[in-house]
């Protein structure tokens, strides 16, 4: 046996501990979600986008209109530059070729081969607090 071999066991049992509790089942599902901030975050209300981050992951979200938010995978189908959003045209748009996505994530011109992915986006109450905008994986 390695001298290893106690490590890697201490190290597994405490994964599998991990996972077996709540704390472990909060961690992750937390992943799945993000609170992307207040609907009027002053970001959102000016330029109308934020990116967000799931882990490594970064996520678009567009303020299309008064509560309606939308929020999509922000690496461009084409060569994974990060989009943007150009509100006077209403347009998700990458700057590195050109590419341009609609506000369902469709690819409309440009190079990109296919849609952004989509995520959810609910708007939780929060007293007499604007609403906190939770961008969830679809
Ligand atoms: S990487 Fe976005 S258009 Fe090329």
């Amino acid at each position: 046996m390695s001298s290893n071999a106690p490590a890697a066991f201490n190290r597994r049992a405490l994964i599998n501990w991990f996972l077996g509790t709540s704390m472990g089942a909060l961690v992750l599902s937390n992943t799945n979600q993000v609170e992307a901030g207040q609907v009027n975050d002053p970001q959102l209300l000016d330029k109308g986008y934020k990116i967000v981050h799931f882990g490594a992951d970064p996520v678009i979200l567009v303020k299309a209109a008064d509560n309606d938010f939308r929020a999509f995978s922000a690496t461009c189908t084409h060569l994974d530059c990060i989009v943007g959003y150009q509100k006077e045209q209403t347009r998700i748009y990458c700057n590195c070729h050109g590419g341009t996505y609609d506000l369902q994530g469709r690819n409309v011109a440009g190079p990109p081969p296919r849609p952004l992915t989509p995520y959810k986006v609910n708007l939780v109450a929060k007293g007499s607090d604007p609403s906190l905008i939770v961008v969830s994986k679809a």
